[in-house]
C-alpha cells in the first residue's frame, strides 16, 4: 500500500479549523445536516463548555445540571396520533402498541422540518417482559422468567420493538407531540414488510419458504443505534438479533456464519420463550431467516409510502449504528462498528455522489465499498475493502460471490487481517474537521483469546476507552487513516484502573463504559454511558458527560445528567440551534437493581426500584425520552 500523506496533527489546526469558509463548505444544506452557530459567530470559546457539572450518584429520579432542565416528554405507551389508543398498561394490545410509543429508546435521529418543527425518528431495541408485564417474575439472575410469556405478549413486545417516527413542534420554548401529523408511524418486527437492496438481495441464502424472492422480509429487530442521511432518510442499525431465533440448524453451509453471530444458542429469549416468535424464525424449519436480520435499514419517515430498505451493500453483522458524513468528494461515507468483544471497525464509501436532488439518492446505499479497520502500533489505521474475488475472498475461502462477503462480513473481515477491537459501540465522525470518534466500550475477555495491542491497550479491560481517528485532509475515503487515544476510561484516582483522562491526570468526572456519542452543532463531544449490571462496580448511574478534545480541555469529561437506577443513556441528539438535548433513557430499573439502596431482591413490574418517570403507583418504570435544556434559553452546556 502507497504511503499516505502526513496525517495533520490536530491539536496545531484547531487555530484555522474552524474557519468560515470550512464550516459552511462541510455542512451540506440538505435536511438534515446541522449548521455551527457557536463557531460561525467566530467566538473563541466555542467548544469550552460552561457547566459545572454533576458529582457521582445514583438514584431512583434522573438528575440534570442545575442550569438545566429535564422533561421526559414521550415515553412508552404515549399515543402516536389522536386515532390512537390512551396507553393501558394492565390490558395490552400489539395493535395499541403499534399505534403507541415503543419499548426501550435508544438512538435518536433528527430531520428538521423548520425552526421549530421536525420529525423524530427513535430505535426501540429490546423488551424487558418482567417489566412490562404485571403476570411475569425473574429468575435469580434478574432475568425474565421466559417460560411464563405467553404467545400474545410475544406479539406485543414485537409490536414494541423497531422504530417510531414522531413529528414535534415547539411551543414557546418546549417541543411537544404533534398527533396530527400524517407522518406519525411505527415500523415494527411484527408487520413492517421491509424490502432488501443491494448484493445481497435475491441471493439463494436470503430466500425462505414466506419469501421465494429473498427480496422482501416481515420486520426489524433490535434496533440500537443508527443514522440520518444528508437527504432526511433514518438508518436504523439490527444489532443483536441472534436472540431471537431458536430451533436447531442442519445447514452445513451456514453453521460456521451462524456460530459466530451467536444464532441458535441455546440460552436465547426465544428459546427460553416458546410461542414468544413466529415459526419462520425456528432454524429447523427455515434455515435462512436469520440471514435477513443484522442488516442495516433506510426509512424514509419523510415519504411513509415508500418501502423500507435493508441495505446490503453495508454488510451484516450485529451493527451499532450507522452515522453517515458526506466526504470532499461529494460521496457518502457511513462509519459502522460490529459490538461484540473482539469485533471490528467498518467503514462504507458510496460508489456515487449525494445528489441535491433527494429522489436521486433512493438508492446510493444500494452501491459502494464496505471495507474494515486494521490499526497499526505506529498510529496508522488501513481500510481493507470487503470485496468478492479480491485478495482471500475467493472460492478458495468458500466466498462465491459478493452477497457471500456481506453476509459473513465478521469472517470475511477476519482474512482480510482486521484488528479485533473491545467492543466497538458508536462511530462518530466530527460534521467538517476530519476526526472520527470510536467508541470502545469494554471487553473483559481482552488478553485472553487475543492479546492486548496499541488500540486496545488493557488485559481484561473493565472500563473501555475511546480513540480518534483522523481521515487525511478530510478524505474519509481514503485507504489509511491515522489513529490515536483520547481516553481510557476508568477512575483516574485508582492506579490500578490504567485510566487516562486529561494531562492533568484528574478530570472533573471521570466515567466508565461509554457507549453513544455525539458532536453538538458547535463541534463539543458529548459522550452517553452504558454499564448494565456492573454500575455497582462505579458505584454510580450511567448518564451524559461532555468530553473536551481540545488543548487543556482534551481528555476532561463533566457530567450533565444522571439516568435513574437500572437504566442507560441512549441517543443523544442535538437540534441544530443546539438549544435543546434530547436523550434516550433505557430500561430504567432493569441492571443491578438488587444492590441498589436497601433492596435485596430484582425490579420486577410490582415491585420495581423506581418508577420513573411516572411515580405513579399503578404504573411501572418507563422507558422514555428527554428533552433538555438550558434555564437561560442558551445552548445546552452553556
Ligand atoms: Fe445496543 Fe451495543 O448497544
Ligand atoms: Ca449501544
Ligand atoms: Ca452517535
Amino acid at each position: 500500500m502507497k504511503p499516505p500523506p502526513q496525517s495533520p496533527d490536530l491539536n496545531q489546526i484547531i487555530g484555522h479549523r474552524y474557519s468560515r469558509r470550512t464550516l459552511l463548505k462541510g455542512s451540506l444544506a440538505m435536511g438534515a445536516s446541522a449548521a455551527l452557530p457557536g463557531l460561525l459567530t467566530g467566538c473563541g470559546s466555542a467548544l469550552d463548555v460552561e457547566f459545572a457539572g454533576l458529582s457521582h450518584g445514583v438514584g431512583a429520579d434522573d438528575r440534570v445540571d442545575p442550569q438545566h432542565t429535564a422533561n421526559p416528554f414521550l415515553r412508552w405507551g404515549d399515543p402516536l396520533t389522536y386515532d390512537a389508543p390512551d396507553f393501558n398498561v394492565y390490558s395490552q394490545t400489539a395493535a395499541a402498541q403499534e399505534l403507541q410509543f415503543g419499548y426501550n429508546n435508544d438512538y435518536i435521529g433528527l430531520i428538521p422540518l423548520g425552526r421549530d418543527r421536525l420529525l423524530m425518528c427513535v430505535n426501540h431495541e429490546y423488551t424487558i417482559p418482567h417489566l412490562m408485564f404485571p403476570e411475569v417474575g425473574v429468575d435469580g439472575d434478574g432475568r425474565s422468567d421466559w417460560p411464563t410469556v405467553t404467545a400474545e405478549m410475544g406479539q406485543i413486545q414485537l409490536a414494541a420493538m423497531g422504530v417510531s417516527v414522531v413529528e414535534l413542534f415547539r411551543d414557546a420554548g418546549l417541543w411537544r407531540v404533534d398527533l396530527g401529523s400524517q407522518l406519525n408511524r411505527r415500523i415494527t418486527a411484527r408487520s413492517s414488510i421491509i424490502r432488501m437492496g443491494g448484493p445481497a438481495a435475491g441471493d439463494p441464502r436470503l430466500r425462505t419458504a414466506e419469501d421465494t424472492s429473498g427480496k422482501q422480509v416481515i420486520g426489524t429487530l433490535a434496533n440500537c443505534a443508527g443514522g440520518v442521511t444528508p437527504w432526511g432518510t433514518y438508518l436504523t442499525a439490527e444489532e443483536n438479533f441472534d436472540d431471537y431465533f431458536f430451533g436447531r440448524l442442519d445447514s452445513d453451509r451456514e453453521a460456521d456464519n451462524y456460530q459466530r453471530l451467536g444464532i441458535g444458542d441455546e440460552d436465547s429469549c426465544s428459546t427460553r420463550a416458546p410461542g414468544f416468535m413466529p415459526e419462520r424464525f425456528n432454524l429447523s424449519a427455515d434455515p435462512n431467516e436469520a440471514n435477513r436480520f443484522g442488516w442495516i435499514v433506510e426509512i424514509d419517515p419523510q415519504e411513509p409510502e415508500r418501502p423500507s430498505v435493508k441495505r446490503t451493500a453495508l454488510g451484516r453483522f450485529k451493527h451499532e449504528g450507522a452515522e453517515t458524513l458526506v466526504n470532499r468528494d461529494g460521496r457518502l461515507v457511513v462509519y459502522s462498528g460490529d459490538d461484540e468483544k473482539f469485533q471490528y471497525l467498518y467503514r462504507f464509501v458510496s460508489r456515487d455522489k449525494v445528489s441535491k436532488k433527494r429522489e436521486e439518492n433512493r438508492n446510493l446505499l444500494d452501491h459502494g465499498t464496505l471495507s474494515v479497520a486494521r490499526l497499526e502500533a505506529d498510529g496508522k489505521l488501513y481500510w481493507l475493502p470487503l470485496v468478492y474475488g479480491e485478495g482471500a475472498l475467493t472460492r478458495d475461502n468458500y466466498f462465491y460471490s459478493q452477497a457471500d462477503v456481506m453476509i459473513e462480513c465478521r469472517r470475511a473481515a477476519q482474512f482480510l487481517g482486521a484488528t479485533p477491537m473491545d467492543r466497538p459501540e458508536d462511530i462518530q465522525p466530527h460534521p467538517t474537521d476530519g476526526r472520527v470518534v470510536v467508541i470502545l466500550t469494554n471487553n473483559s475477555d481482552r488478553g485472553e483469546d487475543y492479546p492486548v495491542d496499541a488500540a486496545n491497550p488493557r488485559s481484561g479491560n473493565p472500563s473501555g476507552h475511546i480513540l480518534e481517528l483522523t481521515a487525511p485532509r478530510k478524505d474519509h475515503a481514503a485507504a489509511q487513516f491515522g489513529w490515536q487515544l483520547l481516553v481510557q476510561c476508568g477512575n483516574p484516582s485508582d492506579p490500578e484502573s490504567g485510566a487516562s483522562w486529561d494531562a492533568t491526570g484528574e478530570t472533573p468526572s471521570w466515567f466508565v463504559s461509554p457507549d453513544n456519542c455525539t458532536f453538538d452543532p458547535s463541534g463539543r463531544l458529548w459522550i452517553a454511558s452504558d454499564q448494565g449490571s456492573k454500575w455497582t462496580r462505579s458505584g454510580f448511574a450511567d448518564g451524559l458527560w461532555s468530553l473536551g478534545t481540545w488543548d487543556k480541555e482534551r481528555g476532561r469529561a463533566r457530567r450533565l445528567y444522571q439516568v435513574p437506577v437500572g437504566a442507560e443513556l441512549c441517543g443523544p441528539a442535538f437540534t441544530p440551534d443546539g438549544k435543546t438535548l434530547f436523550v434516550a433513557v433505557q430500561h430504567p430499573s432493569a441492571d443491578g437493581t438488587d444492590r441498589f439502596a436497601d433492596r435485596t431482591s430484582h425490579s420486577t413490574f410490582n415491585d420495581p426500584a423506581t418508577r420513573w418517570p411516572d411515580f405513579d403507583p399503578d404504573m411501572p418504570p418507563r422507558p422514555a425520552v428527554v428533552a433538555i435544556q438550558h434555564r437561560k434559553n442558551r445552548r445546552v452546556g452553556g
